[in-house]
């Protein structure tokens, strides 16, 4: 009998040296350093260098890194006039797949050999952090256009988070909301080989480019299995209404066999990791904004669900309401994810680039045994 993993499960596709998760520990490492201490201490664009080059920058690698970021951050007329081509109603994840595709024709004209796809090792690190760059003016353009709003011009005098912030409400931000986002981009950036990252390795290991790795791992992150949970927690919560509501809404939902999204893992099966940093970064908010009602129904329906199931939440459980007191439409919350992870799905790429080989599984066949096509006679 052939031993078939369905879904993968439990299968050591590769090896990485980006990250570690560890599910005996509860920890999750970014080469080396636990993720709570770097969300803690480090800015987002400290945290991108890690993943990319092995080590935290110094003084000197941090202001050329931001230098380079803060001179790619305007949004390319080309890309906005993809974007405003797409009904207004569209899914700001298609409208970001589409974005980051026109960027990767842009990026890679004139290449007629496909054989020169790949690039090199130092065009895909440019690339990387041009694509970085270009994020968040893609984010909050697709949360302005549906409010029938003008984009807003990035500011270079604000770090990657803030002027996120910026460039979606136009607003002078929080200390307190770039303190949330920054912690939540470095707890999303990287997670070794989850579905999306996987995806980028499959497409980057055909030795094609690193947007078309990236588009298709936009693609696989939508989806609410994966960072579409962020979005579909926020859904939940909207038809639940309020703390005294948990218990008869639970009751239905179990006894219809719902996926309550936002909790379970196909790693942590005790608990992620990431969630206690974000859960404080969800209380300051709350505290900011003075909204006790979230905190009351996210800590109640968490509390009856892992009495219940002994299910426990994931990090999209305290993302999605953290990104909704933020001002984000519930759409833009795995856009978000992409904002972020965007830094390891390239960091992978990279990777798989330096040490390639064709990711190419097989799989049993269950089908029809041969047989004919009628009438047919071999010449
Ligand atoms: N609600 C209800 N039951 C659940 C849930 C949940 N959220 N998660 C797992 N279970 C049950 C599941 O029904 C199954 O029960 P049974 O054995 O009786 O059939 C058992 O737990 C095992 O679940 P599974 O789906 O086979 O486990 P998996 O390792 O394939 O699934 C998962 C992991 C993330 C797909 C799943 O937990 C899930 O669908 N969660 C909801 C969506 C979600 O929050 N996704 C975000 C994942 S983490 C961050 C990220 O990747 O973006």
């Amino acid at each position: 009998m052939t031993d078939i993993r369905k879904g993968l499960v439990g299968v050591v596709a590769d090896e990485t040296a980006i990250s570690k998760v560890n599910p005996e520990t509860n920890s999750l490492l970014y080469r080396g350093y636990p993720v709570q201490q770097l969300a803690d201490t480090q800015p987002f664009e400290a945290v991108a260098h890690l993943l990319w080059h092995g080590e935290l920058p110094d003084d000197a690698e941090l202001a050329a890194l931001r230098a380079a970021e803060r001179a790619h951050r305007a949004l390319a007329p080309e890309v906005r006039a993809v974007i405003d081509a797409q009904p207004v109603s569209a899914h700001p994840m298609d409208e970001l797949r589409t974005a980051v595709s026109v960027l990767g024709a842009a990026a890679t004209a004139g290449t007629d050999n496909v054989l020169e796809a790949v690039g090199t090792p130092e065009q895909n690190v440019e690339r990387s952090v041009r694509l970085f760059a270009a994020l968040p003016a893609l984010v909050a353009y697709g949360q302005r256009r549906r409010r029938g709003l003008e984009p807003v011009e990035p500011r270079d005098d604000l770090d990657y988070p803030a002027n996120l912030l910026w460039m979606t409400f136009g607003e002078e931000p929080h200390g307190t909301v770039v303190d949330a986002l920054n912690r939540s981009l470095t707890l999303y950036a990287e997670h070794s080989f989850n579905a999306s990252t996987f995806t980028a390795r499959v497409i980057a290991s055909t030795l094609s480019d690193l947007y078309s790795a990236v588009v298709g791992a936009i693609g696989a992150l939508k989806g609410p299995l994966h960072g579409g949970a962020n979005e579909a927690v926020m859904h939940v919560f909207d038809e639940i209404g309020d703390a005294s509501r948990v218990g008869p809404w639970l009751d239905e939902a179990l006894a219809e066999k719902r996926k309550i999204m936002g909790f379970g893992h196909r790693v942590y099966k005790r608990g992620d990791s990431r969630v206690p940093t974000m859960k404080r970064a969800l209380d300051a908010l709350v505290e900011h904004y003075g909204r006790p009602e979230v905190a009351e129904l996210t800590e109640t329906l968490e509390r009856e669900f892992v009495d219940r199931k002994g299910i426990y939440p994931n990090l999209d459980y305290p993302s999605g309401p953290a990104y909704s007191l933020m001002g984000f439409d519930t759409v833009t919350f795995t856009p978000l994810f992409v904002a972020a992870r965007v830094t390891g799905w390239t960091a992978h790429i990279l990777e798989q680039q330096g040490s390639n080989a064709l990711i190419r599984p097989l799989s049993e066949y269950v089908g029809p045994e041969e047989r004919h096509v009628p009438g047919y006679t071999p010449d």
